[in-house]
């Protein structure tokens, strides 16, 4: 059953002090850097990056929502990049067994991808996201203005989901993409908001069609099984581990679907441009061994995200040994 899409408020606005009725959750990142925003609600902070996406933080969450004295009528709100708005969906569908709840992205990420979707959770050892719910939040309000603060790493790793809309879905996005760079998106407000709108448009209808994914939801995963996994081990920031797992997928579809070598020669040069990578040194036994505990495996192997062409893309269920072929030319650098 498909639950309500959330409302969308797009703005440029210079964050101003939020309402006092809300519970606010974030992390000390965005707290410190905008300190007027919070002035006198009730905010519930924990420590950023991807070891405090546990059950431990929704714990403290959940210690600190009762001391608000928070009820099912409370609205909660997760403003921060992709570990916020996950744990503070997740807290908000859990806390009494679900309270009203919204977010406010803060990173390109958030905005293109992470706010959007209705998956919520936290990550278990090596397993990302291993546990949560999907539960729509009521709105979001992406408002670019938190971008001005963005550091050039963050702008990398949010183009990366924007370059995989662009393979899965929407060649003209590509190419445009390719005539452009960070620069100019960063010096051009128009320009951006188009790009996060185009980006939201792609997710929703996704996410819309196929809210528990079952079917094209799926498609969404490009470059994202063997990402995911290279992202758990070597502590890489998620937008570089999908743009190397998006090669990886490229080396796999030309040997699995014969697609043209020139699709991963055009994505890895894409990449390049917005200071991405598309080969790493990473241990091939390691990652197929993540890979095996992947939610996405079956008996027999795991269904892979692989692009027939730029702007078209396909579900494939994989064995293992191939994967593991693809692993070693993609480490080795042999194709691109
Ligand atoms: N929260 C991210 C998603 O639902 O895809």
């Amino acid at each position: 059953m498909q639950s309500s899409s959330p409302k969308y408020i797009f703005q440029h606005s210079n964050p101003k002090p939020l309402p006092a009725k809300s519970i606010f959750i974030t992390d000390t990142h965005i707290h410190e850097l905008y300190p007027n925003l919070f002035k006198g609600t009730r905010t519930i902070v924990f420590r950023p990056g991807e070891e405090h996406k546990t059950q431990e933080t929704v714990q403290y969450i959940t210690k600190e929502l009762l001391q608000f004295e928070a009820h099912r009528k409370t609205t909660i709100v997760g403003i921060g990049g992709g570990i916020v708005t996950d744990i503070a969906g997740y807290a908000a569908s859990t806390y009494m067994r679900g309270l009203p709840f919204g977010f406010m992205p803060t990173t390109l990420l958030g905005m293109v991808d992470a706010a959007i979707g209705g998956k919520n959770g936290v990550n278990y050892g090596l397993h990302k996201n291993l546990v949560g719910t999907i539960n729509q939040p009521g709105f979001i309000i992406f408002d670019t203005a938190f971008l001005e603060t963005l550091p050039d790493h963050e702008w990398s790793n949010g183009f990366a989901e924007v370059i995989k809309y662009a393979c899965l879905f929407d060649s003209a996005l590509f190419d445009e993409l390719n005539r452009n760079d960070i620069r100019y998106y960063r010096n051009n407000k128009e320009a951006l908001n188009t790009l996060i709108q185009i980006c939201v448009q792609w997710k929703t209808k996704i996410v819309n069609e196929d809210e528990h994914e079952n079917g094209n939801r799926k498609l969404l995963n490009f470059g994202h099984t063997a990402g995911h996994a290279i992202e758990t081990l070597y502590h890489m920031p998620h937008g570089q581990a999908v743009a190397i797992g998006m090669i990886i997928a490229c080396n796999i579809a030309e040997k699995e679907l014969g697609a043209d070598v020139s699709i991963g020669q055009k994505l890895a040069l894409l990449l390049s441009k917005y200071d991405l990578p598309a080969t790493f040194d990473f241990n091939v036994q390691e990652v197929i061994n993540v890979l095996t505990m992947d939610k996405k495996r079956n008996d027999t192997g795991i269904e892979y995200i692989l692009l027939k062409n730029i702007g078209e893309a396909c579900i494939t269920l994989l064995s293992f040994s191939s994967i593991e072929q693809a692993l070693v030319s993609t480490k080795n650098g042999s194709n691109h």
